[in-house]
């Protein structure tokens, strides 16, 4: 089985981007730390980062057509973009799971980040656990696949 891991803007400049709300570990440290919790020989991650709209919807259209289950940071677009939305729209429409994580708590912080045009559409939410956010994610779909 394989799982998108989708990462959005600015996610490739952690470690060094606001360390005191992401702490410092790199995108790097996310990937391995991500790919030692599954069994390699059953699960595939499929880990990719991107700061482009497009390409993040592009993604997920894979994701509709393939039967991938996603986890999805949205990072900024979380909060304002509605074409990433109506593409996570086709991915649980179709019966796939997306799963919406954060590393931060958006909730604890600027008033812009408590609204998330995703969540609506996500299969479920997991915020505020750093790297945990995913491994909990990592998890449940691997609950349901098994
Ligand atoms: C984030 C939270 C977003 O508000 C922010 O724009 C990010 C990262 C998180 O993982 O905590 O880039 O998605």
């Amino acid at each position: 089985t394989t799982i998108l891991v989708l990462n959005g803007p600015n996610l490739g400049r952690l470690g060094s981007r606001e360390p005191e709300v992401y702490g410092s570990a790199t995108l790097d440290d996310l990937r391995a730390a991500l790919e030692a919790s599954v069994d390699g020989e059953r699960t595939r991650l499929d880990f990719r980062q991107t700061d482009d709209e497009g390409e993040l919807i592009g993604w997920l259209h894979e994701a509709a057509d393939a039967g991938t289950p996603v986890i999805l940071n949205p990072a900024a677009f979380t909060h304002y973009s509605y074409g990433l939305r109506d593409a996570a729209a086709m991915v649980t429409g179709a019966g796939i799971p997306l799963i919406e994580v954060h590393l931060s708590n958006p909730h604890a912080r600027e008033v812009f980040r408590h609204t998330s045009v995703i969540s609506a559409v996500a299969t479920g939410v997991i915020a505020g656990l750093g790297f945990d956010s995913y491994r909990l994610a990592l998890d449940h779909i691997l609950r349901g696949i098994d």
